[in-house]
């Protein structure tokens, strides 16, 4: 977790550091802060267990000037959130500071031993190892690195050759700089764990350096001038090239040059790519929450997700970026499907549609799980990982291993460029456009699409027939309508969520294909609104959870028109006899369940295997709208970060 940045070359740092932060600021806000070379040779550190605004306002105060800087907002992973804890952490006397995103496992033994060393700690961070480890490496460098043949004056003493004097002085400055890769290096030799990481040097005032194991890092290249960043997003409106560090690398950043090592190969040559335009506005456009303007957005994201997929002509779905072949793909017998959170949500809509429409058998894997089993899995097993961000560490983790076992890898992702994207052999982009609420809702829907669209090309390329396959093409256009017509129940939804707000516990029920959907919308409410919900395959629900049953805990019912309905009814016959409160998510034309329910909210009438996508949308705005009422920061909900980046 945690978003970091870096800047060097000619502007107020600080301008890029804090606007830098407020873009990453979805990789966690327990706390921020930034620390910047000042004119003085001494670190200006300034941090806040605010939000970035206050960052910004206290910069505004104490301004922390200075041409190089680094910045770092905080999800606390060892020691609360608190000034202390919050990074950058200075290491040895002040000569060095650093933002790190990660964990270093083994920090405990490295910590006693720069104890024993002399070194003093402050923090309760397992980062702050990072910066003392580093101080002492470079110590030790230091004091056994050659002088420089009688320094700068000796330079100028021989002889007056301006060119010969420039050439020592460059060769002394590239080898300070190799010094202090080394020194990082030396000191990241030693961690167990993962980093994303700058650093600079009170003493060295002219460079920066980053390394990169497990938590993802660029650097971006602007005219005499280069960014650091956790993804690329801080970049945008400042330079559009981009160099991705992969693991292991460290990279020497000055002004104006940019060099790469990998640990063991030395040197290496670094891509430098090209960030696409975003055209995407990520602001408001007038709502008064990110989450609620992504719900909004459903239809077009929806619609944004199958453009060009579509194949009227073969009754298929297309997909250009699986580079496997058709052989490969017609021989897969099984499909594995791996994510956290509202992902593996997702994929478990994939599991019911999949397996419906192409008979492959689907697995659903917890991503945290699997990167720590070791199931049987055969030849022809063909891994999806599915991640909005496409940097959820335990999903990454479960990919990796899933590749050292030499099984094919698929990436679904929102995220363009995303370390998962780019690690898994091929993919799919969901094209849902940025997310930016910690709930994800959007993105859930284009990942459930994306499933649905597997399906169809699956079962195209087994059993199902033209014709079918045209029909789900037709079901599918009709699709963001149907989204569109469910978000018109917003202002019902707001006053149910009125009557139900004060509620401490929720019951979430639906079956089959919307058992899913039952587990989507407690999360939902869970992570926003703070209150407890439980999501059950409504049948279940009489093998225990019935006992919460009480007059003040509300069952929301998934209940539209199907093969199960008539279970489900008399699943929630069961909870009214027992005094429960019903919410009921049903289909237009449904006059049963009003006569059950407490409330009803009508859906328009949708295939099975596409009502998750429309039945969630009215239990997305009952998160929402329970979550406003209780006063609750909705976009950036306590505890959670958009994107977990640690295990
Ligand atoms: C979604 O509302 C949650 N914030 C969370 O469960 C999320 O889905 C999970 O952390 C996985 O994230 P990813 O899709 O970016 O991998």
């Amino acid at each position: 977790m945690c978003g970091i940045v870096g800047y060097l070359g000619f502007r107020d740092a600080t301008d890029f550091l804090v606007e830098g932060l407020r873009r990453l600021e979805y990789r966690g806000y327990d706390s921020a802060g930034v620390a910047t070379l000042n004119s003085r040779r001494s670190f200006s550190l300034v941090k806040t267990t605010q939000r970035i605004d206050s960052l910004a306002e206290l910069l505004e105060e104490t301004p922390a000037a200075g041409a190089m800087g680094i910045g770092h907002t905080r999800w606390a992973t060892h020691g609360p959130p608190s000034a202390v804890n919050a990074h950058p952490h200075l290491g040895g006397d002040q000569e060095v500071v650093i933002a790190h995103n990660g964990v270093i496992e083994n920090y405990q033994v490295i910590k006693q031993r720069l104890e024993s060393e002399g070194f003093q700690f402050r923090s309760a961070t397992d980062s702050e190892v990072v910066a003392h480890a580093i101080a002492a490496e470079l110590r030790k460098l230091r004091a056994g690195a050659p002088k420089a043949a009688g320094g700068e004056a000796g330079v100028r003493r021989a002889g007056g050759h301006k060119n010969a004097a420039n050439k020592a002085a460059a060769q002394q400055t590239a080898a300070e700089h190799e010094m202090l890769a080394a020194a990082v290096a030396q000191a990241v030799s030693q961690f167990r764990g993962t980093y994303g990481l700058v650093v600079l040097f009170r003493d060295f005032p002219d460079v920066m350096i980053a390394a990169r194991l497990g938590s993802p890092l660029v650097v971006g290249i602007g005219e005499g001038e280069h960014f650091v960043a956790s993804d690329s997003s801080p970049l945008a409106g400042y330079t559009d090239k981009i160099v991705y560090l992969a693991d292991h690398q460290i990279a020497i950043i000055t002004k104006n040059t940019l060099s790469v090592a990998h640990r063991g190969q030395g040197r290496v040559k670094h891509n430098v790519e090209v960030l696409p335009v975003d055209e995407e506005d990520a602001g408001m456009n007038g709502f008064p929450h990110y989450m609620l303007k992504e719900i909004f957005e459903q239809p077009e994201s929806l619609q944004n997700t199958m453009r060009g997929r579509l194949n009227e002509e073969d009754g298929t779905a297309v997909f250009g970026g699986f580079n496997l072949t058709r052989q490969q793909l017609r021989n897969v017998d099984r499909l594995l499907l791996t994510a956290c959170g509202t992902s593996w949500h997702a994929a478990h809509v994939g599991d019911y549609v999949i397996e419906e429409m192409s008979r492959i058998p689907v697995e659903v894997e917890y991503a945290s799980e699997l990167r720590y089993r070791n199931p049987p899995i055969n030849g022809a097993t063909l891994l999806f990982a599915l991640s909005q961000s496409g940097e959820t560490a335990d999903t990454l983790g479960a990919l990796r291993e899933m590749k050292r076992k030499g099984h094919p890898t698929l990436a679904i992702c929102n995220t363009v460029g995303s370390t998962i994207a780019q690690e898994a052999d091929g993919g799919v982009y969901l094209h849902a456009g940025p997310e930016i609420g910690v709930a994800s809702t959007k993105a859930y829907t284009s990942q459930c699409l994306v499933l649905t669209l597997l399906g169809l090309f699956f079962g195209r390329l087994n059993h199902l027939s033209y014709d079918a396959g045209r029909r789900i093409i037709d079901d599918l256009y009709a699709l963001p309508d149907q989204v569109r017509r469910a978000l018109d129940t917003a202002e019902q939804v707001r006053d149910i969520a009125e009557k139900y707000c004060g509620a401490n516990n929720f019951l979430y029920l639906g079956r089959q294909v919307n058992f899913p959907t039952a587990l989507e919308g407690a999360l939902k409410l869970k992570e926003i609104s703070y209150v407890h919900a439980e999501g059950y395959p409504a049948a279940e629900m009489k093998h225990g959870p019935i006992a919460l049953v009480d007059e003040n805990t509300p069952s929301v019912f998934i209940v539209p028109q199907g093969y199960v309905y008539e279970k489900v009814m008399a699943n929630m016959e069961e909870i009214k006899a027992r005094g429960g409160p019903i919410i009921a998510i049903v289909e237009e034309g449904d006059t049963r369940a009003a006569a059950v329910a407490d409330d009803v909210i009508h859906i328009p009438r949708a295939p099975e295997y596409l009502q998750p996508i429309v039945s969630v949308a009215p239990l997305q705005l009952l998160a929402y709208h329970i979550a406003v009422l209780r006063g609750c920061d909705v976009d950036k909900p306590r505890n959670l970060a958009k994107s977990v980046t640690v295990e």
